[in-house]
């Protein structure tokens, strides 16, 4: 029996859900069964074709199921959500505004296709199935997976471990209080909160500490190997993306926040200053609307039920990055 990792990627591709899966795909100590596509950094047929771009990129037989498009509920109060689309900012000389995801990823449209099944079946059917041996990793909001809790429950005693990125508890980047993709379906964030399913969180906190810079990409492009220059094209994109909208302590650096997710599925050690503690998520509809709320109690009331992390090893990061790529060939 192998001893990899079994994971479901679910992605709203975007140009760090697109590094994720070239990572996990690449990485020898995960089997990246399938990856489930979600509305999120772009509407849906964006997100899913990103990624099915992605995959033909790898050369990849993985099966690609398309999600959902809305989030579970929030959508339904009048002015929750505004209309967010994304931060931009239009720079002098510049033709286009700047933005941290593009509609479309800058490689060749897609060949494959997505499977018939919709990704909350998927879910539903593949873990029913299995052994209880596959972990899944949500980088975008969380709502095919909170559907599929909801429609079939006893999928939670079947998932050997959710590792999500989402949430911060000292940083946000969406609004005052929130992470995006939590706060881009907050009911779906609690619901899997609430799932009792073993849970690790990797935050901004951990995220924002674990940057890639302009010389790593620069290293990429001497590699001369289609997936390391696609890497660097994304990272690239974020850094000047980043250095307008959301500056970075280096400033030709930029978080690659789903990547790292990816690699704490099969290097936890990547993650430091984790807390095993109580997370909920705040769906009142105010300022605070889709903050992780972490409980900062030594003693608590309320289960413990995630671990999260608040500091990552970036040097670890940075390097695992740097040998998933290495590994493709042509
Ligand atoms: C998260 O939001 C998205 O924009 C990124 O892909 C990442 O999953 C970071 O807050
Ligand atoms: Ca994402």
């Amino acid at each position: 029996m192998s001893d990899k990792r079994k994971i479901i990627l679910d992605v709203d591709t975007g140009t760090d859900d697109a590094v994720a899966i070239m990572c996990a795909y690449l990485d020898p100590a995960i089997d990246l069964i399938g990856v489930c596509t979600v509305a999120g950094n772009k509407t849906l047929p964006f997100t899913t074709e990103n990624t099915l771009r992605v995959k033909d990129l790898l050369k990849a037989d993985f099966p690609v199921h398309k999600g959902c498009s809305v989030a579970m509920v929030s959508t339904l109060l009048p002015n929750r959500h505004g209309d967010y689309k994304g931060q931009r900012t239009q720079v002098e000389g510049m033709d286009k505004p700047i933005e941290i995801h593009t509609d479309y990823l800058e490689l060749p449209p897609s060949v494959s296709k997505v499977e018939p099944e919709h990704a909350v079946w998927y879910y539903i059917d593949t873990l029913m199935k299995s052994d209880g041996d596959i972990t899944l990793v949500p980088v975008g909001p969380l709502t095919n997976v909170a559907m599929a809790m909801r429609i079939e429950p006893e999928i939670c005693g079947k998932i050997k471990e959710i590792v999500l990125m989402g949430g911060g508890r000292n940083r946000t980047n969406t609004s005052i209080a929130a992470e995006f993709n939590i706060w881009a379906d907050p009911e779906a964030a609690q619901i899997v909160m609430d799932s009792g399913c073993p849970i690790r969180i990797v935050p901004l906190d951990a995220t924002q500490r674990a940057c890639i810079n302009a010389d790593e990409t620069k290293y990429l492009r001497t590699l001369n190997n289609p997936v390391a220059t696609a890497v660097a094209d994304c990272v690239d994109h974020r850094i000047l993306a980043y250095s307008h909208l959301q500056p970075m302590e280096r400033l030709d650096s930029a978080p690659v926040h789903d990547a790292l997710a990816v690699c704490a599925v099969a290097h936890p050690e990547v993650l430091k200053d984790v807390l095993f503690t109580r997370v909920d998520i705040d769906i009142s509809g105010g300022f605070a609307d889709g903050q992780t709320i972490v409980d900062p109690r030594a003693y608590t009331d309320r289960p413990r039920n995630a671990y999260f992390a608040m500091n990552s090893d970036r040097d670890l990061f940075a390097s695992w990055m740097m040998d998933c790529v290495k590994r493709f060939q042509a």
